[in-house]
This record gives structure tokens, sequence and C-alpha cells, in this order.
């Protein structure tokens, strides 16, 4: 079994080369699936979601091919239409293929996603919504069969701005017959990304990045080549690693635009952020100031964020309220795993509050999700003795490179068996 070992570390120094977002990279993928032939990724991150997609791709038929930061996708005129339970369970992700078959083929047969580590992820948006284009769905022993004799364009009004929901009426939404108006829309920008790379495939959509977006169906639409936008997530996972640990890094590709109320709450803790036109440069503070954060969608701070800034908050000065407002339930997972690295966290529903402490405690802790992974190696940059994470599986689903790229920057932090 796999393990990250972290040392206290301090004064971390350097540059940090920022890879293409796992949250834009596996939707990149599925919507190769709306034109047959070759398409080409650039910016691909070495993650396993990446591998997981592209088994995904290959059960329905197309040819992936994935190279250092390249994934060569051709897509056949005929697709299998079926993402097995094996595949969605390991990536709920997956679910994203819904939207480009039952636009190209009328058809798609997914496993139903399960719950998972950060509690129930219902997708019920999604379905009410391709519904209102005209798929009909039906689900049985665990998979959900969806047919749509024709889509047609529609005004859909989600009840909540889901990314997954918005994805996948957007990968539907193109190729239907007519105009479809999707209203309270997510607005992250790996939203944009997508939105982008349709409309080099030969998709007609207006206000991409906002809450409506309007998709003008059309017949048929084009291979493409694109590059994935830089990941926001992982770049926020080496601004936390610096406020603890202290020093001066550079995240080249990061893109401040995309991180705007972040960028804002570290400052408050104390942080030095410029923005460097081709990245961000960061320094931290000798002890950072407790501050108080909301979790809300974009432009709001990020879900993903919340474990990076609880660690960050377990060595502040002073104490700082967290809430959660994405998801129920689940996502304080990793705050056990925190206090058993003496980190004062006392949680109550969706709020935490962190009292913080000038050093952590190093303890074998466990990764069980992918940023709550990330947060415990950073938090054991500031942690007495050593830090052992297990769970190595869950951040390599989501990390390019964590260890090397923290240990070229000056981080104690190395990757070992057993
Ligand atoms: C995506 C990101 C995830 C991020 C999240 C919120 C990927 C692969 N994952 O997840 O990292 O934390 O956005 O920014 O891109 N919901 C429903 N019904 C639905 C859909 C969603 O109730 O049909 C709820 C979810 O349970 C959750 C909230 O809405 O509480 C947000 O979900 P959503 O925005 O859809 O997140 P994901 O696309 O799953």
């Amino acid at each position: 079994m796999e393990q990250i070992i972290v040392r206290p570390s301090s004064g971390l120094r350097g540059e940090v080369p920022i890879s293409g977002a796992k949250n834009s990279v596996l939707k990149l993928m599925a919507a190769t699936l709306l034109a047959p032939g070759e398409s080409v990724l650039h910016n691909v991150p070495a993650i396993s979601d990446v591998g997981i997609m592209a088994e995904l791709l290959r059960a329905m038929g197309a040819d992936v091919t994935l190279t250092p930061g390249t994934a060569r996708i051709v897509v056949p005129e005929v697709c299998g239409l079926e993402a097995p339970y094996e595949l969605v369970e390991r990536m709920r992700a997956s679910i994203v293929v819904l939207g480009p078959l039952l636009g190209r083929f009328g058809r798609a047969r997914v496993s139903l996603p399960g719950g998972d580590d950060l509690g129930p992820r219902p997708i019920d948006m999604h379905l009410s919504g391709l519904q209102r284009l005209g798929a009909r769905f039906e689900s049985e022993h665990g998979y959900i069969e969806a047919r749509a004799e024709v889509l047609r364009g529609t005004e859909v009004l989600l009840e909540y701005p889901s990314v997954g929901a918005t994805e996948n009426l957007l990968m539907a939404a193109v190729l239907a017959k007519g105009r479809t108006v999707i209203e309270n829309a997510a607005r992250e920008p790996e939203i944009y990304d997508l939105c982008e790379m349709l409309a080099k495939m030969g998709a007609s959509i207006v206000g991409a990045g906002t809450s409506t977006i309007e998709v003008e169906g059309v017949e048929r639409l084009s291979p493409v080549t694109h590059s994935v936008v830089p990941d926001r997530i992982e770049a926020a996972t080496y601004l936390a690693a610096v406020g603890v640990a202290g020093g001066e890094l550079t995240l080249r590709g990061a893109r401040a635009g995309h991180m705007e109320m972040l960028i804002e709450k570290l400052r408050a803790m104390g942080m030095t952020i410029s923005d460097t036109g081709n990245g961000l440069w960061a320094m931290a503070p000798r002890t950072l100031h407790s501050v108080d954060v909301v979790t809300l969608p974009y432009p709001g701070v990020a879900t993903d964020y919340k474990p990076f800034l609880v660690a960050m908050l377990s060595v502040a000065d002073g104490v700082g309220i967290v809430t959660e407002n994405i998801f129920q339930g689940g996502r304080f997972g990793y705050i056990d795993e925190l206090r058993r690295m003496r980190a004062d966290i006392r949680t109550q529903g969706h709020h935490a509050v962190v009292r913080g402490t000038t050093t952590l405690s190093g303890a074998r802790v466990k990764a069980r999700d992918i940023r709550a992974g990330a947060a415990l190696v950073v938090a054991g940059l500031r942690a007495e003795g050593e830090t052992a994470v297990t769970g190595v599986e869950h951040i390599d689903r989501g990390y390019d490179a964590l260890v090397p790229k923290l240990a070229a920057v000056g981080a104690d932090v190395t990757r070992v068996e057993g």
C-alpha cells in the first residue's frame, strides 16, 4: 500500500506548473462523442480519472491514445451506448456521457451512480432537464435507459446551478432541434471551457460563463483540437501549501480571474498574491490570520477549496467558521483525520469551527477523497514529526504529480510503498 510521507517543511520557494483541470478534461473527453472523427485535447493532466474516462470512451468504441499532455480520441460513426457499472462506480463524472449520447444517437444506457464519501449526489436535475428536451427515462437493474425520438430545444430552468446538469444539458442541446435556453446555469470556468470547445466543434452557444446560456441546435458537429483550461483547484492546493509552510511560489499557468474570491480570502488571511500575467505569485506571512468562509456556486468560494482552507485555518491565528452550502453531509469527513493531527475543529451541521494552533502533530491519516487527501498532505507540512497519508489512490484520481511538484519547491514529501 502506497503512502505519502510528509515532514515539517518551511519556506517553499520556486515555480509550480499548473496542469489542465480535472473537472474540465473529463467533460471535454465526453464531448468528443458528439462528433465522429479524431479530436485532440492538449494540456491533459496525468491523473487516473482521465484513464477511467478513456476506458469509458473505449467501451463505446472510441480509439483513445493517451501520451503525456495529450489525448487523441477517434470517435466512430456508430458508438456503443452503454456506460457500465464498473466504470461509473469508479468515477461518478461518467454520468456526463448521457447528454452527448442522447444528443447524437437519441439513446443511452448509463449505470446509476451511487452515493460516495461526499454524501448523496442525486442526478434528478440532469434527468428533469433532459426530459424537458424530450428524453424519456426508465430505471432498471441499476441502469438508466434513456431514449429520445427527437430532442427539441426549449427553456430549462435549473433549480440550482448544478455543474453536471448544466454540462449534460449543453451536450444534448447542441444537437437538438431549435433553441435551448438554460436558466440558472452553472458559471464555473470549466463550463466556459466546455462551451468554448463545443463552439469550435460548430455549436452555436451564447452566454457561456453566465447564468443564461442559449444554444441553437445544429445538424452535426466536427472533431476538434482544444487545450484544457488550467486547474484552479490544483492551483488552490499550492496556494494553501505555501500558506501553511511559508515562503513564496509562482504558479505557472494559474488564472487569477478564475479564483478571485479565493484570492480575496487568502489576502484577508495575510497572504500577498499577484497576477503575473502567465500565472500567480504568492507569498505567505509568518502567521496566517483566521477568516470565515462560506462555500457557494461560482464565482463564490468553491466547495473543493474548503479542505485546503480548513488546513490553513488549523494553523492560523484565531478562530474561523467554515460553512458548507453545496454538499449535504459528508464533506467534513477529512476533519476527523485533521483532528488526529491535533487540529482543533468542531463541526455542527454544515458548519466547522476551526481554532488555529501553531503546529500540528504528524500522524497516520487516510485520504478519503481527492481534495481531502491533498489537504492532509498540505497540513503535514506544518506538523511535528511525520505525517503518513494513506489512500493515495484518491489523490492520484485528481492530481498530476502532487509529490514531485511539492518536492521541487522544497517540501519534504516522498511517496513510499508499505
Ligand atoms: C462538480 C465537480 C465537483 C464540485 C461540484 C460543485 C466534477 C467532476 N465535479 O460536481 O468537484 O465539487 O461540481 O462545484 O466536475 N445536485 C442535485 N441534483 C442534481 C445535481 C446536483 O441535488 O441533479 C446537488 C448535488 O448533490 C450537490 C449540488 O447539487 O449537493 C452540487 O452538485 P453539482 O454542481 O451538480 O456538482 P457535480 O457536477 O456533481
